[in-house]
């Protein structure tokens, strides 16, 4: 008997060990943190609809092209981080790492460009990186994002900067930041790029491998490199608003303008470059003290509609991290959505009273009223002490006599009075008393 028991413990244990984990950096958002996410998408909803923006949704697979286009190939998202599905290479499927370049392709596909412009879009769902998970860092994660396309107008550039942060008001957030800078446009980015890379030439041995790579391919992508050695030369680097074009130049200045009239404050960040080669003009970030990662970026990608093929579309957005807003949330202590506990109770007692119940139970969520129950158990003891965990008002007692009876007991939770009503009438009584 003993040597059995033994060998019962070691195949359970060995069960446990093989239990199956959702992949690294991939999470499951269970109920404790539903409310958080719930507040985050019915706050992006509030604002959506005052700013006028429609819902557009995209499928999380798209075209590894799209991306190679738009984000671009010597960017970290596409030479590391993109999640392929095996398929054939010339029409290589991936995982989508950002929601931007998804919905321009959308746009073109439909001919949005026909409808009023400029067109504003929300959206909201999960994106994938091969990241190395770490705090606020993770492979699968959630974006909410907003985008106006259409308009080249600054004025645009300053909503979209409003609309950021009435959003992170909406959501209580204080102490939060706006880094902004302009990478100008094609040309004049050409002449800064020259500059860069003759700045660099003589500290090659310095920079990492990567960016010595970034120099030779896209020199605006040494910005991204967290690499410490890096970090330092970046602060010497020349900067791209000493090397603006005029229009860029009056875009930008006029956007600061739009900023200061409301006014909303800002930090003017001059290696703010944004990891994504679709910007242009306009780039930001958001921040909130005590955290070392942006709850949001965004800026102006005007030249993204022809990297994908289609004709020139002004156009300029932003999106955030869901999870970084929850985890803001959590330590601020900010409130998700407030669930409703249940009201009701139902408690069966026998065969026939069990049968009867799933009846009952119709009536109760049919005419809306939140009933909790443990149907699997079956004394009288334990369901009233499930009921009392679920702190609802009252408990309905459903016993064989009761059933006989074609009556009910409604019993109040915090009194313990107890009264008998007419089965059929038991959602309206419930109703008077709640
Ligand atoms: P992004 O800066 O790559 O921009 O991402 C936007 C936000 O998504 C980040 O600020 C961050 O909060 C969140 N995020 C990014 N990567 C991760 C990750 N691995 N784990 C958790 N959160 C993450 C874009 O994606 C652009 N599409 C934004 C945009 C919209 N630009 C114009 N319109």
């Amino acid at each position: 008997m003993a040597v059995k028991k033994t060998k019962e413990r070691k195949v359970s244990k060995k069960k446990t060990t093989q239990l199956f984990q959702s992949p690294k950096g991939m999470h499951d958002i269970l109920s404790n943190d539903q409310p958080f996410f719930l507040k985050i998408r019915q706050v992006g909803e509030k604002i959506a609809d005052v700013y006028n923006f429609s819902k557009i949704d995209t499928p999380i697979l798209e075209q590894r092209a799209i991306f190679e286009r738009a984000v671009g190939e010597s960017s970290e998202i596409v030479e590391k981080q993109m999640f392929a599905i095996k398929g054939k290479q010339d029409n290589e499927l991936v995982l989508r790492p950002e929601g931007t370049a998804p919905i321009m392709r959308s746009y073109l596909q439909h001919s949005l460009g026909h409808f009023s412009q400029p067109l504003k879009l929300f959206y909201e769902g999960p994106m994938f990186r091969h990241e190395q998970p770490q705090a606020g860092r993770f492979r699968q994660f959630h974006q909410l994002g907003f985008e106006i396309i259409g308009a080249d107008d600054p004025i645009y550039d300053a909503q979209i900067i409003l609309l950021t942060t009435n959003l992170l008001e909406e959501l209580k957030f204080k102490k939060t930041s706006i880094q902004i800078n302009s990478i100008g446009c094609p040309n004049c980015r050409q002449g800064y790029k020259k500059k860069l890379v003759n700045y660099y030439r003589d500290k090659q041995s310095v920079l990492c491998a990567d960016c010595r790579k970034r120099l030779a391919i896209n020199p605006l992508r040494v910005f991204d490199c967290k690499n410490e050695r890096c970090e330092g030369l970046k602060k010497e680097a020349p900067i791209m608003l000493d090397n603006l074009c005029h229009p860029c130049s009056n875009h930008f200045k006029l956007v600061l303008e739009y900023l200061d009239e409301m006014p909303l404050p800002y930090i003017l960040n001059f290696s703010l470059v944004r990891g994504l080669d679709y910007y242009n003009r306009t780039v930001f970030e958001i921040f909130s003290d005590e955290f070392n990662f942006a709850l949001g970026g965004g800026g102006r990608y005007d030249y993204l509609s022809q990297m994908l093929g289609g004709p020139k579309v002004p156009a300029v957005g932003v999106s955030f991290g869901i999870e970084r807003l929850v985890e803001v949330m959590k330590v601020k202590n900010i409130e998700g959505v407030i669930v409703k506990k249940p009201k009701v109770f139902l408690i069966q007692l026998g065969n026939q009273a069990k049968r009867k119940s799933i009846k009952i139970l119709k009536a109760l969520y049919g005419a809306g009223i939140k009933t909790a129950e443990a149907l699997e158990k079956d004394s009288l003891k334990a369901q009233l002490k499930a009921a009392d965990k679920k702190r609802v008002d009252f408990a309905l007692i459903l016993g064989q006599r009761e059933v006989l009876e074609d009556i009910i007991i409604i019993r109040d939770m915090k009194t313990g009075a107890q009264e008998t009503v007419a089965i059929n009438k038991v959602v309206d009584e419930i109703k008077k008393r709640i």
